[in-house]
Parts: C-alpha cells; structure tokens; sequence
C-alpha cells in the first residue's frame, strides 16, 4: 500500500539549511552553571511560546556539550545579543573548552550567568524536553527577566551577522 509519505519527495538538508537560513533571527547565549563552572551555547533557535503561563523555547543540538551540563541543573539563561556582542558569538559558537575565559558576567539570583552587555535576559526553570530528529526542543518556564536600555539586536540572515536600520 502506498502511504502519503511514500509521496513525499525526500529532502536535501544542505536545501533545508539554506532555504531556513532566509528567516532571520536574533541570536541568543543560554547559559547554565553546574559544579564545573559556567557554561553555554548560541542559538538562533529561542522563540516566545506563551504569555500565560510565561514559556519559551530552544533547540539544542543532540551532539552538544554544554547542554547536558545546563539540563542537569533543571534552569537556564537566555541572553539575547546585542550588536556590541558579535565576537561573543565565536566563542559560544565552539564547542568545549572554557567559554567563559575574558567574559563579563555576572550571576543571576539563581546563579545563573548573566552576559554583560546583554539585549535583554529571561531565566527560566527547565518545563519538558521533547525528541526532535537531531535537535531536542527544550520548553522552559520563564521565572526572571531583566530588559537593557540598549536597542541594536545581533541579527543572523544567510549565514551572516547583521545589524538593524529601521
Ligand atoms: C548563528 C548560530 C546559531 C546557532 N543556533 C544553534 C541552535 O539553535 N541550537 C544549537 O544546538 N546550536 C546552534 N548553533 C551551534 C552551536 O552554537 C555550536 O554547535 C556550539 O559549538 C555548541 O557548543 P557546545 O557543544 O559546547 O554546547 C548555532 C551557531 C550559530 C553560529
């Protein structure tokens, strides 16, 4: 019997980076302490899900090292970038390794690191964790936040960094 899946034709994942790589997006630092120290991955993948209850979304990457450290903690931290911030992105962007090394932080209540120069923060308490073909997709609760006075977001577009002109 054929099913509608037979039907679909497969899809390239190399076309699927660069036809998504048309959606633009902030980037983001989550960020997580465990006994080791700090640690944390960017993402362009941070969406607001819900008001009420306040909840937001990421999805890291199975292969990655700091999120099994930060899951384990049951918390993390999303640091929206700002402009000032692009380099930051070379550094989160590496896998392993003291990330944190030349990095101005400071802990949120909860311990949470917080980037200096940051967009805007939200702390949120681990909610599920769902299977999601290669990447997972981490719901969390938001519990703190914090917005800065500075209003130049880090964009990414293309495979590029970018910056707003309204
Ligand atoms: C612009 C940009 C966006 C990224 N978005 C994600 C993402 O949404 N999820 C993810 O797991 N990795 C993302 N990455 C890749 C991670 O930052 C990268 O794999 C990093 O090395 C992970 O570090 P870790 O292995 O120490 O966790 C992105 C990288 C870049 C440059």
């Amino acid at each position: 019997m054929t099913t509608d899946q037979d039907l679909e034709p497969s899809v390239d994942p190399g076309r699927l980076r660069t036809t998504m790589s048309r959606f633009c997006t902030g980037v983001a630092v989550i960020t997580g302490v465990d006994e080791a120290g700090p640690t944390g991955l960017l993402v362009q993948s941070l969406v607001s899900v819900s008001l009420d209850p306040p909840l937001v979304l990421f999805c890291p990457q199975k292969t990655s090292r700091s999120w099994p450290r930060i899951v384990e903690t049951g918390r993390f931290g999303a640091n929206i970038l700002s402009g000032a911030q692009q380099q930051l992105c070379d550094t989160f962007a590496v896998s392993g390794g003291d990330k944190f090394r030349g990095v101005r932080w400071h802990p949120s209540r909860t311990g949470t690191p917080v980037l200096e120069g940051h967009l805007a923060y939200v702390e949120c308490r681990l909610e599920t964790v769902h299977d999601a073909g290669d990447h997972e997709i981490v719901l969390g609760r938001v519990t703190d936040l914090d917005e800065s006075e500075l209003d130049d977001p880090l964009l990414f577009y293309r495979g590029r960094f970018g910056s707003w002109a309204a």
